[in-house]
């Protein structure tokens, strides 16, 4: 029996909506910010390697599992999650993944929302003709004198902040559908000219190795914790976001496709993205370490050294904020509906009261890079901490339950019902990967990073 629930927040026009929408969310900083730095810090090659089988073992399987209890719920993550449970029986308890979820989205917003501020003022320094040819010590100075001005950094974090409040609270599905079918091309079409400078850097088949050439021995368990951490985040998975976006799916669309494309799109926006700074990085000489300001310290210098670079330059950063933006709206997205369903708070309250809750909590960022620099947490600033908490710790666990709540707590004909994947071996196979692989997985890789560390 097909359940024809509509969600009381809307739907998507078609699948394709769906598709741009979810991509939206899934291509953003992760990609082309995170992705890079933390493969520079890991060792390159075997990273990348492990990187790429969690996406295609754990991120995949688990992305379709989020749209279909998404859509079989039609609800925000807490109210279909509690919902999905009492259809079949078991304890309202299972509403408590929505409220990790909502949580996580709070935290990894605050974090998110400042370095998105970093691209919003890269785009008037390549705009003012800053990097033109500037040397690497000099694009240095330029990140450096940034973030270590917190007044500067607490401005652009505000900005971007009250823009995603703006558009969370005229609601989702208009605007951003539109919106992602021009720019993200755009985006993927300067990733493409910068891959074609490096190409032409002197040091390609060196990035090319540093990225696809798996050396075993420098990968740590924290770092293969790492790369199933950023299979999560990268995808958008386990916190709900994936899952209040497929809540607003038409029915008839199907689930796995729809997922696959969504996932290699995402991978091939990263891989380029890292193709794209690692030439740069051995041909200038630069740690390839270099932590989280790796792309305002490489991709400057391109577009200072290549013709047309103030444009295009500027143009990057525009469409990098773009990018940030269609990925911050689906991480308040889940409280916003949960507030509106359960609280009936109109969308326009719901969207500033989470948002300032984020802005707040990324205050602790900002500071982080300046005045509290020296300030650790376990070891780590208060942004390292945000960070390896939110994606390495609960995305993992968040997307875990949900394998669990899919494999083994909704009745398997509901989940076949809901899924419509006519190949019964296709069928078998995802089921199997929810059900015991995918926990199994994550299990053991916590297992072994616990080890690691005693
Ligand atoms: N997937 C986004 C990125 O790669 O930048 C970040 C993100 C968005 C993570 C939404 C989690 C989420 F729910």
């Amino acid at each position: 029996m097909s359940v024809t629930r509509e969600s009381m927040h809307g739907q998507w026009s078609t699948r394709w909506a769906f598709i741009l929408a979810a991509t939206g969310s899934a291509v953003g900083l992760g990609n082309i910010w995170k992705f890079p730095y933390i493969t520079g810090e890991n060792g390159g090659g075997a990273f990348v390697v492990v990187y790429l089988i969690c996406i295609a073992v754990i991120g995949i399987p688990i992305m379709m599992a989020e749209v279909m209890i998404g859509r079989r719920g039609r609800r925000s993550p807490i109210n279909t999650m509690r919902a999905l449970a009492k259809e079949g029986r078991h304890h309202p308890n299972w509403q408590w993944l929505g409220w990790a979820g909502v949580v996580a989205g709070f935290l990894i917003l605050s974090y998110y929302s400042v370095i998105a501020g970093w691209a919003m003022a890269y785009v008037f320094r390549a705009g003012s003709s800053a990097f033109v040819g500037a040397t690497a010590d000099g694009i240095g100075t330029i990140f450096s004198d940034l973030i270590s001005d917190p007044e500067r950094l607490l401005a652009w974090h505000t900005i971007f902040m009250v823009i995603t409040m703006a558009v969370v609270s005229r609601g989702v599905a208009k605007g951003l559908e539109k919106a992602v079918r021009y720019l993200m091309p755009a985006l993927l079409v300067l990733l493409l000219l910068l891959l074609g400078y490096s190409m032409n850097s002197g040091a390609f088949a060196e990035g090319v190795a540093f990225m696809f050439a798996p050396n075993f021995s420098a990968l740590s368990w924290n770092g293969v914790l790492i790369a199933m951490g950023h299979a999560f985040f990268t995808l958008s998975l386990g916190m709900g976001a994936i899952m209040v976006y497929g809540s607003y799916l038409p029915s008839d669309a199907s689930i796995a496709k729809t997922s696959v494309i969504i996932a290699l799109a995402d991978t091939g926006v990263a891989l380029i993205a890292g193709l794209a700074i690692f030439p740069i990085v051995f041909a200038n000489g630069l740690p390839t370490g270099s932590g989280p300001g790796l792309i305002f310290q490489t991709l400057p210098l391109a577009f200072g050294h290549m013709p047309g670079g103030t444009f295009f330059g500027t143009l990057f950063f525009v469409l990098l904020v773009f990018a940030a933006w269609t990925s911050a709206i689906s991480l308040i997205e889940p409280a916003v509906t949960w507030l509106v369903e359960t609280l009936h708070m109109d969308r326009i309250k719901a969207s500033v009261l989470t948002g300032f809750m984020a802005w707040f909590i990324g205050i602790g960022t900002v500071f982080s890079f300046n005045i509290w620099a020296n300030n650790k947490v376990f070891g780590m600033t208060f942004f390292d901490f945000l960070d390896y908490l939110t994606a390495n710790i609960m995305l993992p666990l968040g997307g875990l339950i949900i394998a669990v709540f899919a494999g083994w707590v909704m009745v398997r004909g509901t989940v076949k019902d809901e899924l419509q994947i006519r190949n019964p071996r296709l069928f078998q196979t995802w089921y199997v990967l929810v059900r015991y692989v995918t926990p199994f997985a994550v299990v053991l890789v916590f297992i072994f990073k616990l080890r690691g560390d005693i």
